[in-house]
């Protein structure tokens, strides 16, 4: 995607041909900075510290840290040590661990010579392979907004989504937000409903930046706002991303997402996450039960960064001193609330049999 005129993946190698550059995410929406990784454990502080974040683009993040890892030390120790260095950071994204076991048993293949070699090409296959499936998420999700602009006459489709799934949170184009900008560009005339998404403000930050960035219509709204719109009718469909979907089709994402799924049902609107193939956890079912839910710093709750009147960018307090705050990242929206999983492959209910249909090869597995 495009920012200031110039094309961006958030995530690539520099001109220097080791590199590992990225966009830094928590100076956004304010200030547009790369910063540069140069070893495996510069790309898990990265991680942990979410100069990138977005699951997709935590698992490039990985498997370049490991390529960055193969660089100082290919020897099996130091394939180890960058994979449990870099696995260690955030536990809920099921794509970190999928991008780490795909180039781990790659690795264990080849000798130390050939390693760092390999890791760069595998880490840039599985970025292209991000890529590519985002943009077929957007051509899936297309249809879903076409249909309901159909039923529209001509107005504008209204979309709510929460966090950041977009080009941001992926190599390019977006999960969730991938739909949104194939209609955009396709002419459908849209709106996008903005969850803030409290604490750490990714949708006002972030979101807010793409989108308007790219031209597409938005309203940013506080994240208790979206149950209000559904009930008077300003949202025609939710569109959410996903961090880890189980094989029988529980979503969990950015907290805060099974609260708008609950409001979506009861106002009967259509509630999908969109996803590559790399988020589904194959292994799990129930993802209340199942799947880990990260607890961040309290200090994402209890402060708050912004930008004052005179430029300067600060964090200030928000939270009565000495009161306890809890802070997990995440919740698990149950399959039943999920009117359809879009996938690079094409869109299936939330379900076991629904997934199964699109990955038949998962059969059995
Ligand atoms: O904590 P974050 O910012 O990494 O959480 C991101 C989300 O929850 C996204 O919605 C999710 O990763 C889907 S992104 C394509």
């Amino acid at each position: 995607m495009r920012v200031h005129g110039q094309p961006y993946r958030t995530i690539f190698v520099a001109d220097d041909g080791v590199t590992v550059a990225v966009i830094d995410q928590t100076r956004l929406p304010f200030a547009f900075e790369l910063q540069h990784l140069r070893t495996a454990e510069q790309a898990a502080v990265a991680i942990r510290d979410m100069v990138v974040r977005g699951a997709p683009l935590i698992g490039v993040t990985a498997a370049y840290g490991v390529a960055l890892g193969m660089r100082a030390d290919p020897s099996d120790a130091g394939l180890e040590r960058a994979v449990a260095v870099l696995g260690a950071t955030r536990p809920t994204a099921v794509n970190l661990r999928w991008a780490l076991a795909r180039m781990q048993a790659l690795l264990a293949c080849h000798g130390p010579p050939e390693r760092m070699r390999v890791a760069y090409e595998e880490a840039g296959r599985i970025a292209d392979e991000d890529v590519a499936a985002c943009a077929a998420i957007g051509r899936h999700g297309l249809g879903i907004l076409e249909q309901i602009h159909a039923r529209r006459d001509g107005g504008a489709v209204r979309v709510l989504t929460h966090c950041n799934a977009g080009w941001l949170a992926c190599v390019d184009w977006g999960t969730a937000l991938a739909p949104v900008y194939a209609a955009h560009e396709a002419g459908i005339p849209l709106h996008v409903h903005v969850d803030e998404t409290r604490p750490r403000n990714q949708g006002a930050a972030l979101t807010a930046f793409e989108l308007g960035a790219h031209g597409v219509p938005h309203t940013v709204i506080a994240d208790n706002t979206g149950g209000h719109l559904m009930q008077h009718g300003q949202v025609d469909v939710c569109i959410v991303g996903s961090d880890r979907t189980t094989a029988a089709g529980d979503v969990a994402n950015k907290i805060g997402t099974y609260l708008k799924a609950l409001a979506a049902r009861d106002n009967g609107v259509p509630f999908y996450a969109a996803l590559p193939s790399s988020t589904i956890d194959w292994t799990i079912d129930d993802g209340v039960r199942d799947i880990p839910i990260e607890e961040r710093p309290a200090r994402e709750v209890t402060h708050v960064r912004g930008r004052t009147d005179d430029g300067r960018v600060l964090e200030v307090q928000a939270v009565a001193p000495g009161s306890a705050v809890a802070n997990p990242a995440f919740d698990v929206t149950p399959a039943r609330l999920v009117t359809g999983i879009i996938t690079e492959r094409g869109v299936a209910p939330a379900s076991r049999e629904g997934l199964l249909s699109l990955y038949p090869e998962r059969r059995g597995g």
